[in-house]
């Protein structure tokens, strides 16, 4: 028998002692916003249904979501008065099935994992279960009170807990499965008769209790996957510990990194066996490394393909770009959107390429800016070669086929073609298509004035 499968993420908490114009929501861990974290861990299951409950700046948290995550339908729904988790998920029963099940999480505990959630709504057989946890301090988190054989009896929260309860180190994730028609049923009785007058979700607990329900309980495989973010350092926090993971990960499939604490990973990274990663790289987006790729220190790269054996040099910027196997790049090279690097070409310091296709064994060594150009196999770009894409108003293409020379210092004024085994002459200015095999010179020639007399400073 298969039942619906909804998501109610609470999102509402002003998250005051993060001190920020943004919503809490919104702040990013590994590149990514918090609720960005929780829909793409919920998009990793077969969701039939997500509600989003929003509440201080819900119009700005929903802007950036609804661009972001396009793909995903999300139902929102606003609490415009937060009296607590419980009235949260009150204001989202409209919006809910008569049958099914929901998945609660919170919009500031972004770190649980879809392994983690498929096994709670797998223990969910009679109704309800939860995400607990014994630590070593619980205090301010709602405690898990079980009868003398082990049974879930109820929650308490920190500020109704009595000195013994108090001691009850299991605590309460905040994080649940539980029958729809259970929520229809319980969530209207709730009350706000308590220490801090706001309808606790937790109560359903007690409820479902005195139905006959026994509570089911799982632990998560790692302690952040229950944690919050309140404040900064707490974000840091969690950070880091999810940096370790990633970092982890990638050691076991044989990366290794010269120090695992410093290297940040803000997205996907994929990677091969016997991958080297300096000190100060920072992965953005999608990043594939293949076999025996070599990273030296304080390169960035984003959503980019690194084949086998490539060699980054220090203090690469490499953004979206397509790099074949044996590939020697930097340092301090700029690869932007659209670089296409064939094996073993070879992209050196203080060069610049956009949207451009390097060819199989061709080299760019120094100090040129190389755009909307398309180079060929086996060609020398000399030092300081500049293509000259822009006019002012349009865009315009390069093309340098096999085997030709350009000397150094030469600009490129486009649209150009260089023909195949053609020589540039260093310092050309070249206007117009070369042809295979010819050599250009576009610059003056050389005067030479014998017996030159350099003026002399008269002394007053
Ligand atoms: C809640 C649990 C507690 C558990 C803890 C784990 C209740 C009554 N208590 O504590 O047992 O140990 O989580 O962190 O549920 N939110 C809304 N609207 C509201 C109130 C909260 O959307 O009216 C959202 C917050 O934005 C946050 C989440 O719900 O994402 C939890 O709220 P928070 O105040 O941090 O949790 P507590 O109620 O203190
Ligand atoms: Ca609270």
């Amino acid at each position: 028998m298969t039942s619906s499968l909804s998501v109610i993420i609470l999102a509402a908490g002003k998250g005051t002692r993060m001190q920020s114009a943004k919503p809490k929501v919104l702040q990013t861990l590994a590149g990514k916003s918090l609720l960005g974290h929780v829909l793409d861990t919920c998009h990793q299951l077969t969701v039939d249904e997500t509600i989003v409950v929003h509440g201080f700046g819900g119009e700005q948290v929903q802007t950036a979501i609804t661009d972001q995550y396009a793909h995903l339908s999300i139902t929102w729904v606003a609490q415009t008065e937060q009296l607590g988790t419980g009235h949260a998920v009150k204001v989202a029963l409209a919006q809910l099935p008569k049958d099914g099940q929901s998945l609660i999480l919170y919009g500031d505990v972004p770190l649980v994992s879809s392994c983690t959630l498929t096994k709670l709504q797998t223990a969910n057989n009679e109704g309800v279960s939860m995400l607990t946890l014994t630590v070593d301090n619980p205090f301010g988190l709602g405690r898990i009170k079980r009868d003398r054989v082990g049974n879930i009896e109820a929650i308490v929260e920190q500020k109704d807990a009595s000195s013994d309860e108090q001691k009850i180190q299991e605590i309460n994730s905040g994080i649940y499965c539980v029958d729809n028609a259970l929520l229809h049923k319980y969530l209207p009785k709730l009350s706000n008769d308590n220490a801090q007058q706001e309808y606790y979700l937790t109560d359903i607990v007690k409820m479902a209790v005195a139905d006959g329900i026994n509570i089911a309980a799982i632990e998560p495989e790692h302690t952040f996957e229950i944690e919050g973010v309140n404040n900064r350092q707490q974000l840091a926090s969690l950070e880091r510990s999810w940096q370790g993971k990633l970092v982890q990960d990638l050691q076991v499939a044989g990366v290794q990194f010269a120090d695992p604490t410093r290297v940040d990973i803000r997205g996907t990274l994929t990677a091969g066996q016997d991958v080297f990663v300096d000190v100060g790289v920072v992965f953005e987006g999608d990043c594939t490394l293949g076999d025996n790729v070599y990273i030296e220190a304080g390169c960035i790269i984003k959503n980019a393909q690194i084949g086998n054996a490539c060699h980054l040099k220090p203090y690469c910027v490499v953004d979206q770009a397509h790099i074949g196997a044996g590939v020697d790049i930097g340092p301090f090279a700029h690869l932007r959107p659209g670089t296409v690097l064939a094996d073993s070409s070879r992209v050196g310091n203080f060069v610049e390429i956009k949207k451009s296709t390097i060819g199989h064994g061709s080299k760019v060594n120094h100090l040129s800016y190389i755009g909307d150009a398309t180079i060929g196999t086996n060609v020398n770009v000399g030092a300081g070669v500049i293509t000259c894409n822009y006019d002012g108003v349009n865009k315009s293409q390069t093309v340098i086929n096999d085997n030709a020379f350009v000397g150094s210092n030469v600009s490129l004024v486009a649209p150009v073609t260089i023909g195949s085994t053609a020589t540039v002459a260093a310092g050309s200015v070249i206007t117009d298509d070369v042809d295979a095999d010819a050599l250009a010179l576009g610059r003056a020639r050389q005067v030479q004035k014998t017996n030159f007399q350099r003026p002399t400073k008269t002394s007053k």
